[in-house]
């Protein structure tokens, strides 16, 4: 069953950067939707004892919510496969819609910047391949000025009430 929606513009298939990544095989527009995250909605403790066994499936979408599988079964319809790039080309809006951040071809792998997500204590070497690779990524870097301004809008919008951004 599909949970989470991906454009019929978009197939997953094997990434340079990591196992499958998704990749658009039509063009997209600036701001058009490129993928709805879907799932069951669920706190660090659930996440901690599912991750194990779902490895990582899920998107944060608040301080302590989760949106993914909570079984095997679903894992596959609940993925969206976008990979994390230091130079990405979708941006997230809300906390679960992935759209185009600028005009996208046919070929293209569609990533995101996990800073614009997470909020996490993970450390990862990034093999994104991007010119300005960060090389090395974190849960933190949400925190980083120079990401916050690159990123805007397209940050998750529990991270951007957190930077002040929104409401204020
Ligand atoms: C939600 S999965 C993304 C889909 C994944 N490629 C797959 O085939 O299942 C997240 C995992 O992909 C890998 N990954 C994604 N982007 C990466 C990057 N830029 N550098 C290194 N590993 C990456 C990491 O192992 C990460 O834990
Ligand atoms: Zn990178």
């Amino acid at each position: 069953m599909n949970l989470s929606y991906i454009s019929p513009k978009a197939i997953v298939r094997e990434s340079r950067i990591h196992g499958r990544g998704l990749f658009a095989v039509g063009a997209f527009a600036k701001d058009e939707i490129v993928a709805v995250k879907g799932g069951h909605v669920f706190d660090r403790r659930t996440l901690v004892e599912i991750e194990p066994v779902l490895g990582p499936a899920e998107i944060q979408i608040g301080e302590d919510l989760f949106i993914g599988p909570l079984a095997e079964s679903e894992r596959e319809g609940s993925m969206i496969y976008s990979n994390h790039s230091c130079e990405p080309n979708i941006g997230v809006r809300g906390q679960i819609v992935f759209v185009a951040m600028r005009d996208i071809e046919a070929g293209e792998e569609l990533t995101h910047d996990w800073a614009t997500t997470d909020d996490d204590t993970y450390r990862m070497e990034c093999r994104c391949g991007a010119t300005a690779c960060r090389k090395i990524i974190t849960g933190q870097d949400w925190r980083r000025r120079e990401l916050q301004e690159k990123y805007g809008q397209y940050m998750s919008w529990y991270l951007l009430e957190r930077i002040g951004e929104v409401g204020s």
